[in-house]
């Protein structure tokens, strides 16, 4: 079936960096069905100008064009879809890569001009509101015009290879899957650090903070990876019902057991003297499952620290003392595997040492990038690497009352020097 991919906002630095390469790349190398790219933009654009800049060539310059609309103007759907002409042997993909405040309100012309059929699935990018109440609102906003089937919510990190490696690992290897629960984990340990700043991203990160622009989704995504059954038969698609009931399970976020800090600098790169947005959090949860009764979960995300580095941690508990086994699962960078294992150390004496036992992708290994997975599984419609909007009610509640303590007390944001480490973070007040 051939698809028209309707990218809305193609010239911004997510379809540039992101989406066109991505596009690129499944075009050229899998066998995916035809997809004709229609970008939307209030403005004239040189699609080759366009394309150059982005993926350095024209190579997708033949079934790339862009319609020139008001995106604020309802009359100028119907203009749209009868630009579109979508006929039904043909699907429509609209990919929102616009500020959510934009978002809905195209959600709400498009329905209005009956772009919103059978054949039409919408793409979302996250925020998915900024905390409970407003999500809800605005699930409750997109439903009216779109069923929850032809809706596709974007956690990237959900479709990174070895976060989908999680189902495998956990399932298809009996080494983790007898252990994996209270009496043989310790804790878990789930981190997201960056080295960058915010790289002149200030007006969206104003609004969003670490805890909304990477625990939200992407840690407690990864969490609920970690905390789920595996569906019988590596069934993909209960996997958001999985992940949905992992995350139901979480008790409410502690206050007490979290820590926000800003980065010394963050403010003048703001250009707000006052702001209290966070750019590191680092929390634990708890969940009331029975299978992880009293296993603290960590999750850790920071701008500006001492290295780029996504990581899940797994501490086994300790029979006794000299014991030590730890499994990291390395989703970026050099994605792979590594178990810690306690040795003798070669010698005629009788000492020991910690050894590693290393899984890693070749250098060269072909690791798709996270956008080409989401855009191939909703050009075939398969749903499980998306977030479902259950899945986004489900994280806010844990995280509310951590947003309502934080909203009110001004006296908890600590500050870190640009390039700390985790614990150097935790020192600091
Ligand atoms: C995005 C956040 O969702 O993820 C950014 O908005 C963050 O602030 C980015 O930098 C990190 O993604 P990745 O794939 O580079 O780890």
């Amino acid at each position: 079936m051939k698809t028209k991919l309707l990218i809305f906002g193609i010239t911004g630095d997510l379809s540039t960096r992101k989406l066109l390469p991505a596009l690129n790349k499944i075009i050229g190398v899998s066998n995916v069905d035809p997809i004709e790219i229609i970008g939307v933009s209030r403005r004239d654009v040189d699609v080759q100008e366009l394309l150059q800049q982005s993926i350095g060539d024209n190579a997708l310059a033949r079934q790339t064009t862009v319609f020139t609309m008001d995106l604020a103007e309802a009359s100028e759907y119907h203009r749209l879809r009868k630009a579109i002409s979508l006929t039904s042997d043909e699907q429509l993909l609209v990919y929102l890569s616009v500020p959510p405040q934009s978002a809905t309100q195209i959600v709400d012309f498009l329905g209005e001009a009956d772009i919103n059929g059978s054949n039409v699935k919408i793409l979302f990018e996250k925020p998915f509101g900024v905390d409970l109440a407003s999500a809800e609102e605005v699930i409750a906003r997109t439903a009216r015009y779109f069923k929850e089937e032809q809706i596709y919510r974007i956690d990237h990190y959900l479709a990174k290879e070895m976060a989908q490696n999680i189902v495998a690992l956990r399932g298809g290897n009996a080494l983790f899957s007898h252990v994996w629960n209270s009496t043989a984990i310790e804790s878990i340990e789930l981190l997201a650090l960056e080295s960058l700043t915010i790289e002149g991203r200030a007006q969206f990160y104003e609004q969003a903070g670490a805890l909304r622009d990477v625990i939200q989704g992407h840690l407690m995504q990864l969490l609920s990876l970690m905390l789920m059954d595996i569906p019988a038969e590596y069934d993909w698609d209960q996997l958001p019902a999985a992940r949905l009931a992992a995350l139901a399970q979480l008790k409410p976020a502690d206050p007490e057991k979290a820590v926000r800090a800003q980065y010394d600098g963050y403010r003048n790169e703001a250009n707000n003297a006052r702001s209290m947005v966070e750019t590191f959090v680092s929390m634990q949860l708890t969940s009331q499952d029975p299978r992880w009764k009293d296993v603290p979960f960590t999750l850790t995300t920071g701008k500006a620290m001492d290295r780029k580095t996504t990581e899940i941690r797994v501490n086994f508990r300790k029979f006794h003392d000299t014991q030590r086994n730890r499994l990291i699962l390395r989703i970026q960078p050099n994605e792979g595997v590594e178990i810690e294992l306690f040795t003798k150390k070669p010698g005629y004496e009788r000492e020991f040492e910690t050894r590693k036992l290393t899984f890693n992708y070749a250098e060269d290994a072909l690791l798709p990038d996270a956008y080409e997975q989401v855009i191939v599984d909703a050009i075939k419609s398969r749903k499980s690497l998306f977030t479902s909007g259950d899945e986004v009610l489900a994280s806010w509640r844990v995280l509310q009352p951590l947003q309502r303590v934080w909203e009110m007390d001004d006296t908890t944001l600590r500050t870190y020097t640009v390039q700390s480490s985790v614990s150097d973070v935790l020192k600091e007040s």
